[in-house]
């Protein structure tokens, strides 16, 4: 039997090493280098840290190669479930948490079950996804039709999104809604589940939980009133289209106000998702102590969801890159609040 060993440091890959060289033909490499093209082993047994953003997109290209070999162990620091969903996610046929030792390895290596995984995003994660477009989507003809919003409706949609996000994690649920759906819908999408998982990540109570999400999913409602032409158009807005667009919160605020479903948070969320701590936001030009934190954490989400988007005219920006801006803009934001959010933007 050859096994191809796969891990993100070089001890890791020792230890691998160490555990097999004498009972079976290894070859081996590290996921910073792996090249698996040429490679045609019986097994492989990678072990990485499934946080990082880098080693999970490595590790979809060389699973993804790789899904003609009958057995592909992982092994994990992490007994979350979160990470054996990830692992199974990019095609692990067996999932070890450590302390692996060298009987329990070879056992693994022996009698693991075979199975061929598409490169794909989870199927919980598809499915909430699509209840939230299709939510959305309601919830927008409504405004244009000037019909009643069901707000039960998309708090539904919003609870399934915080499911997938505590179940299947954010990198699957960013993947998903940027390969499978476009603009607002994409953005509404997009902030939930970060506002969920940014919430998971302060541990906030379950009754704020379902705060954010409920909060996030109606956020930018009154994009309704806003033609598409100056909602999807690619580039820069002129002074005329930027007035037109931050008049949304105000009209998401009046088509919202007099329906009995419509939470006071749901309302504050959806009129002031747009003012900063300093005063500079819109339309209230709030400042700090008139913020609440259910709008703080809200915000952040918001931004960074902008700037992760995907758009056919513009390539993705970064994860990265996303959190250095929201870092930048020092005082219109609650520092403490931005430090936390960096799990979030990074490494979840
Ligand atoms: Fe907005
Ligand atoms: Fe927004």
């Amino acid at each position: 039997m050859t096994v191809h060993v796969v891990a993100d440091s070089v001890a890791g890959l020792m230890g691998l090493r160490a555990m097999l060289d004498q009972h079976c033909a290894v070859t081996s490499e590290l996921l910073s280098d792996a090249d698996t093209r040429h490679s045609k082993p019986d097994a492989v047994v990678v072990t990485a840290d499934l946080r990082a953003v880098d080693s999970i997109a490595t590790l979809k290209e060389m699973f993804g190669r790789l899904s003609h070999v009958r057995t592909r162990i992982f092994i994990t620091d992490h007994k979350a479930r979160l990470f054996t969903v990830q692992a199974h996610a990019l095609g692990a046929t067996r999932v070890l948490v450590n302390p692996v030792n060298q009987a329990s390895l070879l056992a693994a290596l022996v009698d693991s079950p075979s199975r061929t995984i598409a490169i794909e995003a989870l199927p919980g994660a598809r499915e909430a996804a699509t209840s939230g477009a299709t939510a959305l989507a309601s919830m927008f003809s409504a405004v244009s039709s000037g019909k009643l919003i069901d707000v039960s409706d998309a708090k539904r949609a919003g609870r399934k999104i915080a499911d997938s996000i505590a179940e299947n994690g954010l990198s699957s649920w960013l993947e998903t809604v940027r390969r499978h759906h476009e603009s607002t819908y994409q953005h509404c999408l997009l902030v939930t589940g970060i506002a969920v998982d940014f919430g998971l990540c302060l541990g906030v109570p379950n009754a704020d939980i379902e705060r954010l999400y409920s909060a996030a999913i109606f956020h930018d409602i009154g994009k309704a009133k806003i033609p598409l032409a100056v909602l999807d158009k690619p580039g820069r807005l002129d002074d005329r289209e930027r007035a037109l667009i931050e008049t949304h919160p105000a009209a998401g605020y009046d088509v919202l106000k007099e329906n009995a479903g419509a939470s006071p948070e749901i309302l504050d969320a959806v009129r002031h998702h747009h003012e900063y701590l300093d005063g500079s936001g819109y339309p209230d030009a709030l400042c700090a102590a008139s913020i609440s934190d259910i709008v703080r954490i809200l915000t952040i989400s918001d931004i960074f969801a902008a700037l992760i988007e995907h758009r056919h005219y513009k390539p993705t920006m970064p994860r990265e890159q996303a959190y250095e801006i929201i870092r930048s803009m020092e005082g219109k934001l609650e520092r403490p609040l931005v430090a936390a959010f960096r799990e979030v933007a990074l490494n979840r």
